[in-house]
């Protein structure tokens, strides 16, 4: 079996990692990595690759920058001439960023089979561009993943039937695991911010890309005064995103002084530093899950999630744009009165093993 797997932008990588180890344990399956390049800077892809054991990719398409239809229009265009010359069994792509949709519609139209790994999550909320990505994805998928239950009710109501469903727990969990048992190997010593750690007991970590909350100037300066009366109780450290460092600039946006503003982490240093921080405060839909999968209390700045498991069952809530909702949470977690949470179903390391055992049967 031939597969083209598909990574493009930072929350890719940690889930295809898994995925290449299960398929180089089966002889049965050759598979070709191509990156798309959506994300280009060092520090938001390469350092990805080497920490996280995966091999150089076989094709590089360079498609990074530019609009949504731009960036699309790339990927699709380079991808095509890739597929008519492998002619892959099929194409898996993981995810919700623009290069898998790209992807999937560009094998779809070459009537190669597409499986989508973490396929079914929704946030019913069409302004996100991820959530039109998940839509289209899932529409013309052959094969979908699924990371928690929810996903499969979604699915089902969209009309897919249950032998294309497969809920087999999630690969980026695979990958925190693996990776943090790699982590608890090395001496404190060998990590950036080792120092930090030591002299602040205590500490939240912030992340914040989505468009909604940092390419509007208002909502960007309200997050930010937020952040900056949590900041007079609690250090915050925040490795900032490309887009955010270049929204805060424009609009004149300055960070309060209890704040510790880093470029983006490598995989390992962030691992580092959240896994032992007092909370997270984020808009991303990944650390979500991984607080969940450690137990680490996580504050959303969101006003939905496509992983409602990770409220429901795990450590995360929803805070929107509340402030008052925010420093209650903060309060509360402060107070140690914060949910412990609990693991979901098949969040135990072994996803991709199982996605492995279904495609090999196809
Ligand atoms: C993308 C994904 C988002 C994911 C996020 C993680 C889509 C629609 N969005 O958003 O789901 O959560 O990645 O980071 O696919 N930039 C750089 N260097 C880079 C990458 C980006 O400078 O290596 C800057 C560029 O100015 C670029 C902007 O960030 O135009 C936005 O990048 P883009 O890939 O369009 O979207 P993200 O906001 O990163």
């Amino acid at each position: 079996m031939n597969i083209i797997m598909i990574a493009g932008a930072r929350p890719n990588f940690m889930k295809i990692a898994p995925i290449a180890r299960a398929f180089d344990n089966i002889p049965a399956i050759h598979y070709q990595i191509v990156h798309t390049g959506q994300h280009y800077d060092q520090n938001m892809s390469d350092v990805f690759f080497t920490e996280l054991g995966i091999r150089k990719p076989d094709y590089h398409l360079g498609a990074g920058g530019g609009s949504h239809a731009q960036q699309t229009a790339k990927i699709m265009t380079a991808f095509e001439t890739i597929c008519e010359k492998e002619k892959p069994d099929l194409v898996l792509v993981v995810g919700d960023v623009n290069s898998t949709l790209a992807c999937s519609i560009v094998a779809k139209k070459m009537h190669i089979q597409v499986a989508h790994v973490e396929a079914g999550l929704r946030s019913f909320d069409r302004d996100m561009p991820e959530e039109i990505n998940r839509m289209v994805t899932d529409a013309i998928s052959d094969l979908f993943f699924v990371t928690e239950e929810q996903g499969m009710v979604n699915l089902e109501k969209e009309g897919k039937t249950q032998d294309t469903i497969h809920f087999v727990g999630h690969v980026m969990i695979d990958n925190l695991y693996y990776q943090l048992e790699k982590l608890n190997q090395m001496p404190v010593e060998s990590f950036t911010h080792h120092a930090y750690k030591s002299t602040h007991k205590e500490y939240a970590i912030i992340t914040l890309h989505r468009p909604s909350n940092v390419d509007n100037p208002d909502t960007l300066t309200r997050i930010f005064q937020s952040l900056e009366t949590i900041s007079n109780k609690l250090p915050l450290i925040f490795p900032i995103h490309p887009r955010t460092r270049s929204q805060m600039e424009q609009f004149g946006i300055t960070p309060p002084i209890n704040m510790t503003l880093t470029e983006p982490l490598s995989y390992m240093e962030f691992l580092n530093l959240w896994k032992d921080a007092k909370m997270v405060l984020t808009d991303s839909g990944g650390l979500q899950e991984e607080t969940t999968a450690l137990g680490v209390p996580c504050l959303t700045i969101r006003e939905n999630t496509e992983r409602p498991i990770t409220v429901e069952q795990g450590t995360n809530e929803l805070v929107g744009l509340s402030r008052e909702k925010l420093f209650s949470c903060v309060d509360t977690i402060m107070n140690g009165q914060w949910k412990t949470g609990q693991k979901p179903k098949f969040w135990d390391g072994h996803a991709a093993e199982r996605i492995t055992k279904i495609l090999i049967k196809q």
